[in-house]
């Protein structure tokens, strides 16, 4: 367990160039009262970095909303964004790629749904 941690740990320091938050998860309700598209974030990892409600290593999702409500491209821009990866909309850390194989284009556009539904 606490090896699990530490390798994790590691793993989250070399991605994202940042002390990861251990209680992210813990401190969301639990799985079984999130809606699917919830849940596939999580498998997907994406709350190792992101909660919503707040900022973490990455945006808060709620704000990621807030920002492209009114551009009609925000969808194809964070469908981009998300299989290229990069830095520099929120902060100078990486958002890291997600490639076909780590998330399928189908998946991918349910999660850009879900954020910019919130
Ligand atoms: C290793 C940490 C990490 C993981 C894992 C991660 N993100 Fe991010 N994410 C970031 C960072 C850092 C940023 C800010 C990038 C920037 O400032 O351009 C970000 C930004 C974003 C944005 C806003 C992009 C923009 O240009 O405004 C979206 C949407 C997003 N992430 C979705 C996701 C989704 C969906 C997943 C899971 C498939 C995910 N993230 C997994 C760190 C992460």
């Amino acid at each position: 367990m606490r090896k699990g941690n530490i390798l994790l740990a590691g793993l989250l320091m070399v991605l994202g160039g940042c002390q990861p938050e251990v209680t992210a998860k813990s401190a969301e309700k639990r799985p079984v009262d999130k809606p699917a598209e919830w849940r596939l974030a999580d498998k997907t990892g994406c709350f190792m970095c992101h909660k919503t409600g707040k900022n973490l290593l990455g945006p808060s999702w709620e704000a990621v909303s807030e920002r492209y409500r009114n551009n009609p491209n925000a969808e194809a821009y964070l469908m981009d964004k998300i299989t290229q990866g990069g830095s520099g909309a929120w902060s100078n850390k990486d958002m890291p790629a997600y490639s076909e194989d780590l998330l399928s284009e189908a998946n991918l556009r349910i999660l850009v749904k879900y954020i910019l539904s919130l």
